[in-house]
């Protein structure tokens, strides 16, 4: 399965975006929100690395701030050897807002890599 085009140059758009004095390892994801609007989000690093925000949770962060509770898609550009996976957390961040979501991971070979967030997640903590 291919993303969105249209997603992928907004994640790489984004992976430009990321603020990595730090790690300098930029990441940029790119979403479809249940309207079929986009909003994409870069990681932001922080001297107290403990405060970075990881491309994918400022992806979230800025769909549900304008009021959308579902994505139907997510790509996440980065420019490593093998495309990049989301961490720990972001995957339960991901899952809160569509389990059945694709996740689609790209890197500067175009390698894609395709999952649903619940198969990154298996067994999900939920409420
Ligand atoms: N990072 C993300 O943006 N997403 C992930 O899922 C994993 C890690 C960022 C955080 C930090 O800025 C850099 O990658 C290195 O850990």
């Amino acid at each position: 399965m291919k993303p969105d085009e249209t997603l992928l140059e907004l994640a790489k758009t984004a992976w430009n975006h990321a603020y990595v004095p730090y790690s300098k390892f930029h990441v940029g994801a790119a979403l479809k929100a249940a309207s079929g609007t986009n909003f994409s989000g870069a990681n932001i690093e922080n001297a107290s690395y403990g405060l970075t925000r990881c491309a994918e949770q400022s992806a979230i962060q800025a769909m549900a701030s304008q009021g959308e509770r579902k994505f139907s898609e997510i790509v996440i550009y980065t420019e490593a050897d093998d495309p990049a996976t989301p961490c720990g957390a972001c995957r339960q961040i991901l899952y809160e807002f569509n389990p059945d979501a694709q996740v689609y991971l790209v890197n500067h070979h175009g390698v894609i890599k395709s999952y649903k967030v619940s198969d990154l997640l298996p067994d999900a903590f939920w409420l």
